[in-house]
């Protein structure tokens, strides 16, 4: 009898246990690379040390005003926008953060949101409501811009989010990310929820990954809408994404400029993906593989990802950040 219980309590903590890993395994999937997540203890307070700058840019803010996601966003180049409606350059705080302090005023976006300058205004208004429906939770839970995301796309009205999206959509897309091919990459750390150059230094293998960062991490502190950014992509994968791209990986119903547009900027409610951040677009194609990211008309892009490895979602992502947008 013991031994028949003892026997059951095994198969019981078996099976228990392998629930446990299959659950650890489908968390642990996604590509940390492409979902960084700082570690709980790099809040450093920093003093003010009184008015900071960024290049060719003639004014001048404190670091409480870049730091602060609940006032008035840091406007380092107004000229290089039209006037921002106050959701975008205000928001309405408590409840709502400017859209701008994330996506910057000018939509470019930063690697751990999203570029979303020129984006047809149908589209826009659709993701809204897929983030404020849980039809885009991102796979990482922990990591606090999709959350926040999110919380912003619950508490805004659709008369905010109306005039959010008819400001993007006539901001000019740009594109400050330089992707390089490389076998070595520069060791990483994660801050500010993007990965940073190691302060030790050093260099370690890139294998199977893309690993995109500030070039200056001051200017990404400061939410310098110039930041330059480097993407680093395995040797030879700009070409391959360029093949899969245009043939659809061989099949003519995966044709990405069919549905994209010829060049890739979005023709009518299908956004553009040429020069947007590729872990942004990668963390896109993986959601939506994996089912996590649904809503709009996202099922007209299911067929497409199922059957991409994530070799050929490097590729891919890796050629349309090297576009011009
Ligand atoms: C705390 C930072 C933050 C704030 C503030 C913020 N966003 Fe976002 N937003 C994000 C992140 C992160 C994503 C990308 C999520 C992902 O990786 O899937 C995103 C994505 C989006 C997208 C989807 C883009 C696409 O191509 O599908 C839209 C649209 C958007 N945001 C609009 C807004 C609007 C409008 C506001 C202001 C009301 C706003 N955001 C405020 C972080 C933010
Ligand atoms: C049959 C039409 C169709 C084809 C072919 C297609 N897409 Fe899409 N794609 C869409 C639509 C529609 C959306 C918007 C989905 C939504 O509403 O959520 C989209 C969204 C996306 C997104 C998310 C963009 C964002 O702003 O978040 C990415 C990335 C993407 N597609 C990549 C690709 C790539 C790469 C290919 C080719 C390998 C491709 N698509 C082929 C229709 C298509």
């Amino acid at each position: 009898m013991k031994k028949i219980s003892s026997l059951v309590t095994i198969a019981i903590l078996a099976g228990v246990i392998s629930v446990g890993v299959t659950v650890i395994a489908s968390a642990s999937e996604h590509p940390d690379w492409a979902y960084p997540v700082n570690p709980a203890s790099t809040a450093v307070v920093q003093a003010d040390a009184g008015l900071q700058h960024v290049p060719n840019s003639a004014v001048a803010f404190t670091r409480k005003q870049f730091t602060t996601i609940a006032d008035p966003i840091p406007d380092w180049h107004p000229e290089e926008h039209p006037a921002m409606p106050d959701i975008v350059f205000k928001g309405r705080p408590p409840q709502v953060f400017s859209c701008g302090y994330c996506h910057l005023p000018t939509g470019a976006g930063r690697p751990e949101n999203a570029s979303i300058a020129g984006l047809p205004v149908a589209y826009f208004k659709q993701q809204m409501l897929a983030f404020r429906n849980g039809e885009r939770p991102g796979s990482e839970p922990k990591r606090a811009p999709q959350t926040t995301m999110i919380a912003m796309a619950k508490a805004a009205t659709d008369a905010e989010i109306d005039e959010a999206a008819t400001y993007f959509a006539t901001v000019k897309p740009v594109s400050y990310i330089k992707v390089v091919e490389s076998e070595v990459v520069p060791k990483t750390i994660v801050a500010g929820w993007t990965l940073k150059r190691a302060p030790d230094g050093g260099t370690e293998p890139l294998g199977h990954r893309i690993i995109e960062m500030p070039e200056d991490f001051e200017r990404f502190e400061r939410r310098d809408s110039r930041t330059p950014y480097v993407a680093y992509v395995p040797v030879g994968s700009i070409k391959r994404g360029a093949e899969f791209v245009a043939t659809g990986g061989g099949d003519k119903l995966r044709q990405c400029a069919v549905c994209h547009g010829p060049e890739l900027r979005g023709l009518a409610d299908v956004p553009r993906l040429a020069g947007r951040s590729p872990s942004y677009l990668m963390r896109q194609l993986y959601d939506i593989r994996s089912g996590l990211r649904t809503g709009g008309v996202s099922a007209l892009m299911k067929p497409v990802v199922v059957n991409l490895s994530d070799e050929d979602m490097i590729a891919i992502v890796a050629y349309l950040g090297s576009l011009s947008p």
